[in-house]
């Protein structure tokens, strides 16, 4: 097993340290265009391997021949946001890093599975399936774990239980338009309606859809990687491992919940061959309209997009 990650920033260093900790690939090649960043990162992490008792071996590069024969591709490659930048902005740039992230890594292993962290996550997944014209099972994006870790954890502070024993989904696009389902949320199979009043759930929703802000508000300097780093690894272990979770990932939808041409956050089964299934829950009218709408505001990015032009 051989993973690439391209990033060497917050989330990328992140990820390729707990894939090294978990021993989960016997090399974890990380690319960068900063030249000695990924160099330094990865020989650091390399010699945090006596100390781990792990033995796979991290290899930090500026360029993608070390990436040959990857399994899975990682890219967490991208600019955050700065003043005076529009979104349209922020887009145009990211997408450019990931669509030639994404080319240069799949020459190199035309065989990998590719996992997108990349910000507007949603678009930049479809701009990563059109770059390498992969078939969707082997695109996937990263933003349902990671909104859905921090429903569970906001869940299990108001009711001061585990949080292994909350359960839960947040379906839609990573952004403010993302659908947390309270139906589907239960704590040792007790659905949370019966745990706690509707307004303390409705500001827990709240709370999950500006989870992304609140931690840029107290680091102000970047955003969060701890818990995304954590979200892209559970995908790649589902994939390594053939577990065949049940986890909310982006896909490209061809028609399930009444979706097509679009990428957004759906639940699917994620084992040794990518995304083997699309799961389709029953929504509510109320729930489809959200979902609907928060794949509206993912199309109309996508149409924003001059990268193919
Ligand atoms: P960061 O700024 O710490 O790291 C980004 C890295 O990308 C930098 O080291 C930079 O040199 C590198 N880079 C830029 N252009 C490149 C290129 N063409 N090839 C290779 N490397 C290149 O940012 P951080 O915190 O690691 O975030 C990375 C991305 O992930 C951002 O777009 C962020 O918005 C996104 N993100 C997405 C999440 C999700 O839930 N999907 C969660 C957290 C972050
Ligand atoms: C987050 O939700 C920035 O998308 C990133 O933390």
């Amino acid at each position: 097993m051989k993973i690439t990650v391209i990033g060497a920033g917050n989330v990328g260093a992140t990820t390729a340290q707990r894939i090294a900790d978990k021993e989960l690939a016997h090399e974890v090649v990380l690319v960068d265009i900063a030249e000695g960043i990924p160099q330094g990162k990865g020989l650091d992490m390399f010699e945090t391997m006596p100390v781990e008792g792990s033995d796979t071996r991290i290899v930090g590069s500026n360029s993608y021949d070390e990436t040959a024969g990857s399994n899975i591709v990682i890219i967490t490659a991208g600019l955050a946001r700065k003043p005076g930048m529009s979104r349209d902005d922020l887009l145009a740039k990211n997408a450019a890093i990931v669509k030639s992230c994404a080319e240069q890594s799949f020459a190199k292993s035309p065989n990998a599975f590719f996992i997108i962290v990349s910000n507007p996550l949603d678009v930049m997944t479809y701009v990563a399936l059109k770059a390498t014209g992969l078939p969707r099972e082997r695109v996937l994006g990263m933003a349902g774990v990671l909104d859905t870790a921090r429903y569970r954890t906001f869940i299990a502070m108001e009711l001061n239980v585990s949080v292994e024993d909350v359960t839960a989904f947040v379906l839609g696009g990573h952004g403010d338009s993302m659908v947390p389902l309270p139906r589907y949320t239960s704590v040792a199979g007790i659905p949370i309606s019966e745990l706690m009043p509707q307004d303390r759930i409705d500001a827990i929703v709240d709370r999950t859809r500006k989870g992304g802000i609140e931690i840029v508000n107290h680091l102000k300097t970047g955003s969060a990687y701890y818990a995304p780093s954590a979200s892209a690894v559970e995908m790649a272990k589902s994939i390594i491992r053939d577990k065949r979770r049940i986890l909310p990932c982006a896909v490209a939808l061809q028609g399930e919940y009444g979706l097509n041409d679009v990428v957004v956050g759906v639940p699917i089964k994620i084992g040794k061959n990518g995304m083997e299934e699309v799961v389709e829950i029953k929504l509510s009218d109320e729930e489809a309209a959200s979902l609907q709408s928060s794949a509206d505001a993912v199309k109309s990015t996508i149409a924003k997009l001059s990268v193919f032009d």
